[in-house]
C-alpha cells in the first residue's frame, strides 16, 4: 500500500488507528488530506475525469461542480441508522438499536477489503472554529473523493486541524461507499452499495465512534454533520452539561444597534435555511438580520451565565428545490459567488444549474438529475426533491461578523416550529422554562397522506427525532436540568406556526421575509418591551404589538391565525398523552404535569378562544 506524502502528525493514537483502518479496508493508497485549494482542485479534476463531477459554466458558476448520485442513493437512510449503546434502553424508543458487539461483527465483515482498488482519504476536521473551547475535532476516513471535497466546504479541514489536535483526542469517523474495485474493474461515477439493507449508519455513543457503510450521500457520508454534530454530540452534551441542537442561529440587529440572537428548531421542510437568511421586509428600515448557522447549534453556558452558541459547520448543505430570490435571496447570492458543489439538480444547456421553484421560467431544455433529457413538459421533476447545494457559509452576504467567534454568540430566545394547518397559533411564548420544554417536546408537523391512519400530527420533538444519540426521554430531562441550574440566564422559549390554512386550503400567513414581524415581537418580549396575552397554549401577541407597516394583512386575518379551537386543542391534549406514553418511565414527571396544566387551561377555554375577546 502506498502512502501519499509524509504522515503529517505524530499523534500516536491517530497513526495507529489509521494503520489499523488501512489494514482492515485494504485500500491501494492512503492520502492524508491537507485541506489546501490545490488538493481540492486536483480532486475535483479527478472527479471530472472519472465522470462524477461536471464542471459548470465558469462565468455563471465559477469553480463549481455538479454531481449526480446513483438513483438509489439520494437521502439519509433513517431506517439503517443505529445507536449502538451497550444497553438497548439507553437508545430509547425512537432509535434503531443493535448490541455493539453484534454490530461490530457485521461491520468488520463489511469493511474488510471494502476499499480495494481505491484511495483511503484521512480527513482531519474541526466542528467549530479551530481551537474554540466549544469545538471538537473529528478524523474521517473515507474512500470517496466526493466526500473529501464536500467536507472541505462543510468543515474546517486539513493540516491546520492536526496542528490544533497535537497529541489530543478526536472522534473517529469511518466511512466507505462499500464498492471495492477488482483489478481492472472500471469505476462508476457514483459508487455505493445498491442494496439498502446493506447500508449502515452506526453510532457507538459510549466510545464516541461513527461507522458508515454503503452510501455516499449527504448526512450518511459527511459524518461531521448529523452523525457527529448531533447524534454523538448530543450524548457528549448530556454528559458535559451543554446542548447540541438541530437549530439555526440568527442575529437580529435593531436600528439602534442592539443585537439579539435566536436559535430555532424546525422539522425538515419548514424553511429553516430561509429563516436563517431572512431579509427584513418593508417596514423594518434600519433592521439587519445576521446568519450564524442554518442547521446545527452547539450551545454551552458561558462564564457570565448566558448560553453561548456556535455553528459547528463551515458551509451550508441546503435543499435546492424551492430556493429562489423570492424565498431566499441570500442563499441565491451565496451560490452565485461560486465555489459550490451541486448534487442531483438540473444541468442547463449553458452549463448552469436549475431546480424546481427557482425564479423565472424553467429552461426549455436541460439534463435531469438522472442524466436524461428534460423539458418543462417532462412528467418527472428535473431536480430530485432532496437535491442539494454545498456552499461555503462565509460567502453568505449576511454572515454574522461574529460567526467564527470562538466564544459563540449569546442566545436570548429559542423558537420551535411545526407545519400545522389548524389549531396552532402563529406564535406563542412559554409561561416558563418547563412549559417551553413541553412545547418543544410535543412539536411536530401534520402527517403526510402516507402516514395518516396513525396520529394526525407526526411528532418531531425539538426537531431531533432522526438525530438523537440517546433516549429521547432522558434528553428532555437534560433540558429540564438546564432550567434548574439557577446560575444561567435562560432564553425565552417560543413556538411558531407559519402554516395555518383558510377554508380553501390556502396559507394565510405570507411567511418568508414577513416572518420578521414575528421575530421582532420575540425580540421585544426578550427585552421586556411589550406585554402579552395569556392563552391556553401560551403567551400571545396583541395585534398592536406587531409591526404591520408594509404588509396588507387585516386584523381579522391575524385573528384567524391566532384563535384556538377548543375541539382541536382537546384533540392535541389527547394525542400528547399517546405521544408521551411511548417514553415509559423516562418521561420526566414535569412534562406530564405540563400536559395536565395544558388540559386544564383548554378545559376552561371557550369553544373558540380569540385575542379579540
Ligand atoms: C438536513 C436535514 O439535511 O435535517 O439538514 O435532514
Ligand atoms: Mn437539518
Amino acid at each position: 500500500m502506498t502512502h501519499i506524502g509524509t504522515k503529517p502528525t505524530k499523534n500516536a493514537k491517530l497513526l495507529a488507528w489509521v494503520d489499523e483502518m488501512a489494514a482492515l479496508c485494504k485500500p491501494d493508497k492512503v492520502h492524508w488530506c491537507d485541506g489546501s485549494q490545490e488538493e481540492y482542485d486536483r480532486l475535483c479534476q479527478e472527479l471530472v475525469d472519472g465522470g462524477t463531477y461536471i464542471r459548470l459554466n465558469e462565468d455563471k458558476r465559477p469553480n463549481s461542480y455538479l454531481a449526480r448520485s446513483h438513483p438509489s442513493d439520494v437521502a439519509r437512510v433513517e431506517e439503517r441508522t443505529y445507536i449502538c449503546s451497550e444497553k438497548q434502553e439507553d437508545a430509547g424508543p425512537t432509535n434503531n438499536w443493535m448490541a455493539p458487539d453484534e454490530m461490530r461483527g457485521i461491520l468488520n465483515e463489511r469493511f474488510d477489503g471494502c476499499m480495494k482498488g481505491r484511495t483511503m482519504y484521512v480527513i482531519p476536521f474541526s466542528m467549530g472554529p479551530l481551537g474554540s473551547p466549544i469545538a471538537y475535532i473529528g478524523i474521517q476516513i473515507t474512500d470517496s473523493a466526493y466526500v473529501v471535497t464536500n467536507q472541505r466546504i462543510m468543515t474546517r479541514m486539513g493540516s491546520k486541524v492536526l496542528d490544533v489536535l497535537g497529541d489530543g483526542d478526536y472522534i473517529p469517523c469511518v466511512h466507505s461507499v462499500g464498492a471495492p474495485l477488482e483489478p481492472g474493474q472500471q469505476d462508476v461515477p457514483w459508487p455505493c452499495e445498491g442494496d439498502i439493507s446493506n447500508k449502515y449508519i452506526v453510532h457507538y455513543p459510549e466510545t464516541r465512534e461513527i461507522w458508515s457503510y454503503g452510501s455516499g450521500y449527504g448526512g450518511n457520508a459527511l459524518l461531521g454533520k448529523k452523525c457527529l454534530a448531533l447524534r454523538i454530540a448530543s450524548t457528549m452534551a448530556r454528559d458535559e452539561g451543554w446542548l447540541a441542537e438541530h437549530m439555526l442561529i440568527l442575529g437580529l440587529e435593531s436600528p439602534e444597534g442592539e443585537k439579539t440572537y435566536l436559535a430555532a428548531a424546525f422539522p425538515s421542510a419548514c424553511g429553516k435555511t430561509n429563516l436563517a437568511m431572512i431579509v427584513p421586509p418593508e417596514g423594518f428600515e434600519g433592521w439587519k438580520a445576521w446568519t450564524v448557522g442554518d442547521d446545527i447549534a452547539w450551545i454551552k453556558p458561558g462564564p457570565d451565565g448566558t448560553l453561548r452558541a456556535i455553528n459547528p459547520e463551515y458551509g451550508f448543505f441546503g435543499v435546492a428545490p424551492g430556493t429562489a430570490y423570492d424565498s431566499n435571496p441570500m442563499a441565491m447570492e451565496t451560490l452565485k459567488q461560486g465555489n459550490c458543489i451541486f448534487t442531483n439538480v438540473v444541468l442547463t444547456d449553458d452549463g448552469d444549474v436549475w431546480w424546481e421553484g427557482m425564479d423565472g421560467d424553467p429552461p426549455a431544455h436541460g439534463i435531469d438529475w438522472k442524466g436524461n433529457d428534460w423539458t418543462p413538459a417532462s412528467e418527472t421533476p428535473g431536480a430530485h426533491p432532496n437535491s442539494r447545494f454545498t456552499a461555503p457559509a462565509g460567502q453568505c452576504p449576511t454572515i454574522d461578523p461574529a460567526w467564527e467567534d470562538p466564544a459563540g454568540v449569546p442566545i436570548s430566545a429559542f423558537l420551535f416550529g411545526g407545519r400545522l394547518s389548524k389549531t396552532f397559533p402563529l406564535v406563542y411564548e412559554s409561561f416558563d422554562w418547563n412549559h417551553g420544554v413541553f412545547m418543544a417536546a410535543t412539536m411536530g408537523s401534520e402527517a403526510t397522506a402516507a402516514a395518516i391512519g396513525q396520529a394526525a400530527i407526526r411528532r418531531d420533538p425539538f426537531a431531533m427525532l432522526p438525530f438523537m444519540g440517546y433516549h429521547m426521554g432522558s434528553y428532555w430531562q437534560h433540558w429540564l436540568k438546564i432550567g434548574q441550574r439557577g446560575d444561567l440566564k435562560l432564553p425565552k422559549i417560543f413556538r411558531t406556526n407559519w402554516f395555518r390554512k383558510d377554508e380553501n386550503g390556502k396559507f394565510i400567513w405570507p411567511g418568508f421575509g414577513q416572518n420578521m414581524r414575528v421575530l421582532k415581537w420575540v425580540v421585544d418580549r426578550v427585552h421586556g418591551k411589550v406585554d402579552a396575552v395569556e392563552s391556553p397554549f401560551g403567551m400571545m401577541p396583541k395585534h398592536e404589538d406587531i409591526t404591520w407597516t408594509g404588509l396588507q394583512f387585516t386584523r381579522d386575518q391575524f385573528l384567524s391565525i391566532t384563535d384556538i379551537n377548543k375541539d382541536g386543542a382537546l384533540a392535541e391534549v389527547e394525542e400528547i398523552k399517546g405521544h408521551f406514553a411511548k417514553f415509559g418511565d423516562r418521561l420526566p414527571s414535569e412534562l406530564e404535569e405540563e400536559r395536565r396544566k395544558f388540559a386544564e387551561r383548554v378545559g376552561m377555554a371557550p369553544d373558540v378562544w380569540s385575542l379579540s375577546a
